[in-house]
C-alpha cells in the first residue's frame, strides 16, 4: 500500500476514534493512532498493520502539553510529520447542574477543548510549511442541548467555534478545519451511558433508534466514512462546517 499522507488521531484506541484510524489507514494515511490508553491503541495499531497499513501506537493525555509534545516528536522522528489531525479523545462525566462536581466540568472541557487546541497548535507549523492540512473535530448532537450533560454540550458546542474560527485562520494556508457532530454512535461510550441510565445496552440502542429518522443507532464506521470524505484531497473547499452524522437532522 503506498501512504500518502501521515495522520493523527487521537481516542484511536476504540470506538470511532479506532474505526477512523483504521480508514484513514485504508485509504493510504500512515496513522498515529494516540491515545491515553496505550493497550487499545496497540490494538488499532496491530488491525493496521494486519492490513497492509502504516501505523504507530502513541500514547499520550491530549490535555498535557508535554505529553503531546513527545507523542508528536515520536511522530515525526518515527513516521513523518503529520497533516492530518482528528480530534476525537472524549469523556464523558454526566450528571445534572446540581450534582455535577466542578471536576467533572473540568476533566470534560480539559480533554476536549483544551486538547483539541494543543494537539491542533502542534500539528499547525507542519501543515503551513507544506501549505495544506486537515483538520477534523469530533464535536457531537449534544452540542444542541441534552439532558445531563452541561459539560459535555458546551465542550462539543465550543469545538464548533473553534473549528470556525481555525477554518478562517488557517484556510490560507490550505488548511480546512471542518466538525463531525454524531448521533446515537454504539460504542463504550454509550454503552457506559445505558448502564448509568440502568438499561442493557441493547434495550437502551432499541430505544433511541425509534427516536431516529433511519431507524438505527450509528456504527464507529458511519463516522469514519465522512472523516474520510473532510480529509480527502477533493474536499478542499469544504472548511468550517458541521456535519451531523445522526441518522437524520439531529441526534
Ligand atoms: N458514541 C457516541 O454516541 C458519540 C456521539 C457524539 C460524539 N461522540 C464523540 O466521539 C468521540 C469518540 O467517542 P467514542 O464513543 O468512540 O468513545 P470511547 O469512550 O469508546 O473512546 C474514547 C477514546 O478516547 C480516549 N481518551 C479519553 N481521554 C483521553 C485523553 N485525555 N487523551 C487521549 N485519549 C483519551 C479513550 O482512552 C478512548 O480510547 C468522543 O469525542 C465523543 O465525545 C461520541
Amino acid at each position: 500500500m503506498s501512504v500518502s499522507r501521515v495522520a493523527v488521531v487521537s481516542g484511536g484506541g476504540r470506538g470511532i476514534g479506532a474505526a477512523v484510524a483504521k480508514r484513514l489507514a485504508a485509504d493510504g494515511h500512515a496513522v498515529g493512532v494516540l491515545d491515553v490508553d496505550e493497550e487499545c491503541s496497540c490494538e488499532t495499531v496491530e488491525h493496521i498493520r494486519g492490513s497492509g497499513g502504516v501505523a504507530i501506537a502513541l500514547a499520550a493525555d491530549v490535555a498535557d502539553e508535554t505529553s503531546v509534545a513527545a507523542a508528536y516528536n515520536r511522530l515525526i522522528a518515527e513516521v513523518g510529520a503529520p497533516t492530518v489531525v482528528v480530534n476525537n479523545a472524549g469523556v464523558t462525566r454526566d450528571a445534572l447542574l446540581h450534582k455535577m462536581a466542578p471536576a467533572d466540568w473540568d476533566d470534560v472541557i480539559r480533554i476536549h477543548l483544551r486538547g483539541a487546541f494543543l494537539m491542533t497548535k502542534a500539528a499547525r507549523e507542519h501543515m503551513v510549511a507544506v501549505k495544506w492540512g486537515r483538520v477534523v473535530n469530533m464535536s457531537s448532537a449534544s452540542a444542541l442541548g441534552n439532558n445531563g450533560q452541561a459539560n459535555y454540550s458546551a465542550a462539543k458546542a465550543g469545538l464548533q467555534g473553534f473549528t470556525k474560527t481555525l477554518a478562517i485562520e488557517l484556510g490560507r494556508f490550505g488548511v480546512t478545519v471542518n466538525a463531525v457532530a454524531p448521533g446515537f454512535i454504539a460504542t463504550r461510550m454509550t454503552e457506559a451511558t445505558a448502564h448509568r441510565l440502568g438499561l442493557s445496552f441493547e434495550d437502551f440502542k432499541a430505544k433511541a433508534a425509534e427516536q431516529i429518522p433511519v431507524r438505527r443507532v450509528g456504527v464507529p464506521e458511519d463516522i469514519a466514512h465522512t472523516v474520510s470524505f473532510l480529509v480527502s484531497e477533493g474536499a478542499g473547499f469544504v472548511s468550517g462546517q458541521v456535519i451531523y452524522v445522526a441518522g437524520g437532522p439531529r441526534g
